[in-house]
């Protein structure tokens, strides 16, 4: 299983240090949460401050991008550092047109589904990407309780992945702990994303591992 500590609930003061830390704990990828105040009721950070903690992890950064119209900015991320730029659905008219521009810059592109959100809007489109994100909370905050439908999508993104030959990563955000988190990889996730469970704990490398050994 691979972690993804979601800097969301990270101490915003000495983001750097926070990142450093992660890293040495044994992080797998680096979750970075943009929000637009749009798309979502939260504001939070974009590409200068993703750019400025660019050279302080060696892990790949998983930038979610929860703006309206994320097209605008897909060269913007891709200039600071992002390795997986995942857009959600729900924000893209021409989504097909999206997943190909972020392709064409040489990085993953992700695609990303609301709780309300049918796996059939993203159909047509999995064969672009990298990376399918299962959102299991409504997005905008940290410290949310997992929504137990989720776990139905993750098993149909994992059965269609082997019907059709398709390689994207499955990953979950949100309300992840060891308990959601074993329910998550026993119906088929490759990714799990965790904010407050492992920012809130006092031993952070303690917490990450007990995401990485689920069995
Ligand atoms: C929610 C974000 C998540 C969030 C998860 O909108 O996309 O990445 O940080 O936080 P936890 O793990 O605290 O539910
Ligand atoms: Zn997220």
């Amino acid at each position: 299983m691979l972690v993804a500590p979601s800097l969301l609930s990270a101490d915003f003061s000495r983001l750097k240090d926070e990142v450093i830390e992660i890293t040495e704990a044994g992080a797998d990828l680096i979750h970075l949460d943009v929000m637009d105040g749009m798309f979502v009721p939260n504001i939070t950070f974009g590409p200068p401050v993703i750019k400025a903690l660019r050279p302080h992890s060696h892990l790949p950064f998983d930038v979610h991008l929860m703006i309206e119209k994320p097209e605008r900015y897909i060269k913007e991320f891709v200039d600071a550092g992002a390795d997986y730029l995942t857009v959600h659905v729900e924000a893209c008219v021409h989504l097909h047109r999206t997943l190909q521009e972020i392709k064409s810059h040489n990085i993953k592109a992700g695609v990303t589904l609301n709780p309300h959100t049918p796996i059939e809007s993203i159909i047509n489109v999995l064969d672009l990407c990298d990376l399918v994100l299962v959102m299991s909370v409504n997005p905008g905050f940290g410290a949310q309780t997992f929504i137990p439908s989720s776990l139905k999508k993750i098993r149909t993104l994992k059965n269609y992945r082997m019907e059709n030959n398709l390689n994207y990563l499955i990953e979950v955000d949100g309300g992840i702990n060891e308990q959601t988190g074993k329910l998550c990889l026993e119906n088929g996730a490759d990714i799990l994303v965790a904010g407050n469970y492992i920012f809130s704990s006092k031993d952070r490398k303690q917490a990450i591992n007990s995401l990485k050994v689920l069995k």
